[in-house]
């Protein structure tokens, strides 16, 4: 696959599971990438094991739902790559109970962790490129969730379906920019954020194709294929990657 020497990218929630593999195969095809989490420790790990392997990173600390700390991100990257080329916004959390006990807090949180964090890396990110002059590309993380509702999940399935758009609508503006942005909407992976319980994840496994959970370098082969030249005509769009999920309702 066609290389990225010469870029720098961000992935956000780089420090597990998604987002460190995304890190790795990235890293391995050339790029510099910026581990950004704000589990520092995580991050830290994820760095030694890419240079580990011969590749550039380096680890940030930061809250996505901050845009501030989104923004200063951003000039970091600049600083210690000498270019911005792209971002994954990738970080999320879920935070599930019942509608009716879904209080401002609990919605709150998830949308800004999930939703408003695309909408910071989004606007810094496409800003910074226009003002380097970069072509460059943005990818986010939508999930099956953004187009199917489910128990528990009213805030999850509210910033995914947000994410879904937010990446078509800042397409249509990004691409006289030569920017182009993607998602990426993946079924369920075998990362911490689906917990660790056997039955829970017995039941998920079950509701794929091939019935297991997806491995998370699955998705990050696909977002690594969307930063590349090879994926040039995609665009706007958010690609489901998830083992059939969204196919069947029976099996
Ligand atoms: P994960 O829990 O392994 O990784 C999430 C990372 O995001 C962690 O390193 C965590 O420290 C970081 N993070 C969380 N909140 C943050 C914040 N406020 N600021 C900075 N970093 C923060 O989970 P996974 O599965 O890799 O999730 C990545 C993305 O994939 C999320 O957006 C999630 O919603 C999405 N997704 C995951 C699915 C799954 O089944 N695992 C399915 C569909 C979507």
């Amino acid at each position: 696959m066609e290389k990225l020497t010469g870029q720098a990218i961000i992935v956000t929630g780089g420090a597990s599971g998604i987002g460190k593999e995304t890190a790795l195969k990235l890293t391995a095809r050339g790029a510099a990438v910026v581990i950004a989490d704000f589990n520092e420790e995580g991050a830290n790990q994820v760095v030694t094991e890419i240079e580990a392997t011969g590749g550039k990173a380096a680890s940030y600390k930061v809250d996505v739902a901050n845009g501030d700390e989104i923004k200063a991100l951003i000039d970091w990257t600049v600083e210690k790559f000498g270019t911005f080329n792209g971002i994954f916004n990738n970080a999320g959390i879920g935070l599930v109970k019942p509608f009716l006990e879904m209080d401002p807090e609990t919605y709150h949180k998830v949308i800004d962790v999930d939703q408003h964090s695309v909408y910071y890396g989004l606007y810094y990110g496409a800003k910074k490129m226009v003002e380097l002059g970069v072509k460059g590309t943005i990818v986010n993380t939508a999930s099956i969730y953004g187009s199917l509702a489910a128990v528990g999940s009213f805030n999850y399935n509210a910033a995914k379906a947000a994410v879904v758009m937010m990446s078509k609508s800042a397409a249509l503006e990004l691409a006289e920019h030569n920017i182009r942005v993607v998602g990426v909407a993946p079924g369920f992976i075998d990362t911490p954020i689906i917990g660790d319980d056997v039955e829970t994840k017995k039941f998920l496994a079950e509701q794929h194709m091939r019935g297991e959970l997806i491995q998370p370098e699955k998705i990050a082969s696909v977002v690594s294929f969307l930063f590349s030249e090879d994926a040039s005509a995609i665009n706007g769009q958010t690609l489901p990657v998830d083992d059939g999920f969204l196919s069947f309702k029976i099996k």
